[in-house]
């Protein structure tokens, strides 16, 4: 156990903080089936409401990853505009907006995609749903009769998840993307009548060569976001 303002827990923990980034592009290496159970352990170390754990994760690799891939990529080619399920709704107001404009600037700047090439932002957008070329894809899910306190500690999972394959050499990309898609995910994978997608995560060994690994996103500084009551 590291003691309280251990300088070296802090800074083995900000580095791994700030290395962390959505990653767009894997290497086609596989990763050890025992890496993966060994982050997902570690990941459930992660806090929840009365210590309920409601996370679950379906793990993908080899063949069936690619029959799931296949099955969302043919569902989005016939209906690339469907939407079962929306987990981000009401971000057309500021902050939130430019926000998100500015990433998408950046990231299609860096890609090469000029604004109105609708064709390359939705081939783009496709990848998506190779979950980018990586190795192994994970689905975590709820039960449905949870609520937003259940789905705040799966987004802590999912941190936990992500900083843990850091730790160990790997990289992350969180993909809410998929939910739009998830009655043909949900039959694909099969999972239970009660589970619902909460988001896709690509885990792999990030491609060096992929302009879009290079994007460091933005952050707004401390004063937007913090008040310090005194
Ligand atoms: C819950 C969640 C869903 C996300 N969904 C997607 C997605 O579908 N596709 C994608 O490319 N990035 C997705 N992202 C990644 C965000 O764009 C990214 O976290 C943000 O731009 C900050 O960049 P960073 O992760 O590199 O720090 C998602 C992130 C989160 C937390």
């Amino acid at each position: 156990m590291p003691a309280p303002h251990d300088p070296a827990a802090w800074q083995a923990f900000s580095q791994l903080i700030n290395a962390r980034r959505s990653t767009r592009g894997y290497l086609p290496k596989p990763v050890d089936r025992a890496l993966i159970e060994e982050i997902l352990s570690l990941a459930s170390r992660s806090p929840s409401g009365t210590n309920t754990q409601p996370w679950r994760v379906h793990v993908l690799t080899g063949a069936a990853l690619d029959r799931v891939v296949r099955a969302v990529c043919a569902a989005y080619d016939a209906e690339p505009g469907r939407s079962d399920s929306v987990i981000y709704p009401n971000l057309e107001g500021e902050p939130y907006l430019s926000r998100k404009r500015s990433l998408g600037k950046a990231m299609y700047s860096l890609m090469g995609i000029g604004k109105g090439d609708t064709a390359a932002m939705h081939a783009q957008r496709r990848r998506n749903f190779e979950f980018f070329g990586a190795p192994v894809g994970i689905f975590v899910t709820v039960d449905k009769a949870l609520g937003c306190g259940s789905w705040l500690d799966t987004g802590m999972f999912m941190q936990s998840l992500m900083l843990a394959a850091k730790a160990k050499g790997l990289d992350t990309c969180p993909q809410g993307f998929w939910v739009h898609y998830e009655s043909t995910i949900a039959q694909a994978v099969g999972w239970p009548e009660n589970e619902r997608l909460v988001s896709g995560i690509a885990l792999g060994y990030a491609d060096p060569a992929v302009p879009e690994n290079t994007l460091r996103s933005e952050r707004a500084a401390l004063a937007e976001f913090a008040v310090i009551h005194e």
